[in-house]
């Protein structure tokens, strides 16, 4: 069970009480957030952690490791805000289905998959990840629109596993995300796996994703160790259009610059 996912969702929790966040934040994600939490049966994961996560004080345990992680925190809520905008923009442009590839305890598809009846939503993660959170969709009702599949993309294709579930169409216009997926994939796994979702894309269709930024950050690289999540890649935002030359994308957003995504940057690709 990835402990990353779980501390992405519980850190938006916290997120929620700092400053203005909570407007900020896309509408009942931590709401949906802490329910899935709930629900995963983690350990420690009870109403009590829930309960804290909104203490004043907690803000202040994550500044402490934004030291560590410089803009880490806010970089979630940064990060959630940017991947919805960019879903809602290819939904208007005429997407058909949308693919969250990592998707731990993300809770756009569940949020946006009632309102869009007519696009498909999809979510894969690795196993353990998908039943624990899958506990928590069942709670708040299954879209009969969005599909969890379960699979490790380390020994599965992207385009294998979505080529088993007879739902996924390759020719329809679609969007993709990976938030917070590609640092625990190597530089040529992220190759790989963008040239894979090429295989089953159809042109014009979005690949929308964050990645982390080189960086010397020792005492993070021995935590993530720690937790047996290292990450392995990182990538110059200026460097992307290269760095994904020859995978069928071609990167269409600006470079980003703004710090306050702490150490990631985010980038929008297109299948051409
Ligand atoms: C840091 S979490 C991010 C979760 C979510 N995208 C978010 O931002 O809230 C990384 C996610 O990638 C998933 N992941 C990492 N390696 C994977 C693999 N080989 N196959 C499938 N999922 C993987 C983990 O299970 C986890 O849910």
């Amino acid at each position: 069970m990835s402990q990353t996912a779980l501390k992405v969702a519980l850190a938006l929790v916290t997120l929620s009480v700092k400053d203005d966040w909570e407007y900020r934040l896309p509408p009942g994600l931590v709401d949906v957030s802490e329910r899935l939490l709930l629900a995963s049966g983690s350990p420690g994961y009870g109403p009590r952690l829930m309960r804290m996560s909104k203490r004043p004080w907690m803000i202040r345990v994550y500044q402490i490791q934004d030291r560590m992680v410089p803009g880490q925190f806010e970089g979630f809520g940064h990060r959630k805000i940017f991947m919805q905008q960019q879903v809602e923009a290819a939904i208007k442009q005429g997407a058909g289905q949308v693919l969250v590839v990592g998707a731990g305890f993300d809770t756009l598809c569940l949020r946006l998959a009632p309102q869009h009846s007519q696009i498909q939503f999809f979510e894969v993660d690795h196993p353990a990840t998908s039943a624990a959170k899958a506990r928590g969709i069942a709670l708040e009702g299954q879209p009969a629109n969005m599909i969890q599949i379960a699979a490790d993309l380390g020994k599965q294709a992207l385009s294998k596993v979505l080529s088993e579930d007879a739902r996924w169409q390759s020719s329809v216009p679609s969007v993709l995300l990976a938030e917070g997926l590609f640092q625990y994939l190597t530089d040529d796994e992220v190759r790989g796996l963008l040239s894979d979702a090429a295989t089953c894309t159809s042109p014009g269709s979005r690949f929308v994703f964050s990645h982390a930024i080189p960086g010397e950050r020792v005492l993070l690289s021995f935590l993530t160790r720690l937790i047996a999540e290292p990450w392995k890649s990182a990538v110059r935002s200026e460097d992307l259009p290269e760095y994904v030359e020859g995978t069928g994308w071609k990167v269409i957003s600006d470079v980003d610059t703004d710090s306050a995504h702490g150490v990631e940057r985010y980038a929008v690709s297109e299948r051409r």
